[in-house]
């Protein structure tokens, strides 16, 4: 019988945003980044080798949510298992059957957890033992934020050739959480790959970005580790307000917030102001995510219901990061 192995993994929301490739070849990141895992965003992969099938080119099956995937999907994977097959890592084609657990059409992280689930579990065929961190620097070549969902929790991810994301607070003792604010949007014409390669080539910003993200970066490592959720909060909140200054300046623009999303930001300055203390970041889309103490999760998501255009609340709390598991 075939060997399978099914993999998990949390997608993540960055605290310092990753926005800008160095290279997009080796999808080696422009700017440092730091993020928290959401066990809410869950997803899991089957990955099973397939026998027989030879060097037969696109011989490798995806299946996304119990159907055969689209496209350009299928192609981002092949292209994926191409490169560990190059690498010299895994030899042969595989069945890659992967389910989130949270709405992907809200545009959410799936690519984090997709790829941070699928390079743990290739890992498992590997001709040789892979080291964690290594698997984050194979999850980061399928998808930048990936490679924070490998070691999940609070976890660092530098900028540059190499780069491979470490955990700086396991989940366990990270005191906070996130609320999201999946918020009605159409689908987004521009994604996240495209998007930071327009920036970067486009936007008069873009230096000055990557300059304010690698400031907040050692600032934020030391507040994390200090577990200062006022500097943490204001840091995350300026930093997505900056990555999305850039966005917006870049010709033509990437102008990814909706009518609710400038509510919710309005929002979180009232909810402070009133003694809640929650802090507002933004993703490549119109969703907003608060970050708040764990205690206070639910009086958060209790008010980011009341917004109007919000579609959909969720709670998450921080999670452990992309593990394997044998199954038949
Ligand atoms: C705005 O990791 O999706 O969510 O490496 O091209 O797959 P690729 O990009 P991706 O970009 C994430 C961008 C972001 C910020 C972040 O998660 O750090």
């Amino acid at each position: 019988m075939s060997r399978a192995v099914l993999a998990t993994a949390h997608a993540n929301i960055a605290l310092v945003k990753y926005w800008g490739k160095k290279d997009s070849q080796r999808n080696d990141p422009a700017t440092p980044s730091l993020s928290l895992a959401l066990d809410v965003l869950r997803t899991e992969t089957r990955i099973e080798q397939l026998e027989g099938s030879g060097d037969l080119p696109g011989a490798d099956l995806v299946e996304l949510d119990g159907q055969p995937a689209g496209e350009k999907t299928t192609r981002r994977i092949r292209a994926y298992l191409e490169a560990w097959r190059q690498e010299g890592l895994i030899a042969g084609h595989f069945r890659i059957s992967s389910v989130n657990h949270f709405p992907t059409a809200a545009g959410l992280a799936s690519s984090a957890s997709g790829f941070a689930a699928l390079a743990a579990g290739l890992a498992a065929f590997a001709k040789k033992k892979i080291p964690r961190r290594e698997i984050s620097r194979l999850a980061r070549m399928g998808s930048g934020s990936a490679a924070r969902s490998v070691p999940g929790g609070i976890a660092a991810l530098p900028a540059g050739h190499q780069a491979a994301a470490r955990r700086i607070l396991p989940p366990e003792k990270t005191p906070w959480g996130m609320v999201v604010a999946v918020v009605e949007a159409p689908p987004k014409s521009v994604g996240s790959t495209e998007g930071m390669i327009r920036s970067r080539l486009a936007s008069p910003y873009f230096n000055a970005w990557v300059a304010t993200a690698r400031k907040d970066y050692r600032r934020m490592l030391r507040a994390v580790k200090e577990l200062d959720l006022a500097t943490v909060g204001h840091h995350t909140e300026n930093n997505a307000l900056a990555m999305h200054a850039c966005m917006i300046a870049t010709r033509p623009r990437l102008m990814y917030w909706s009518a609710a999303t400038l509510e919710l930001l309005r929002c979180v300055q009232v909810w402070r102001e009133q003694g809640l203390e929650a802090y507002a970041t933004i993703d490549a889309g119109p969703h907003v995510c608060f970050l708040a103490r764990r205690e206070e999760l639910a009086l958060v998501a209790a008010e980011v219901e009341k917004v109007s255009g919000v579609q959909r609340v969720l709670v998450g709390l921080p999670a452990p990061g992309a593990e394997v598991v044998p199954c038949s």
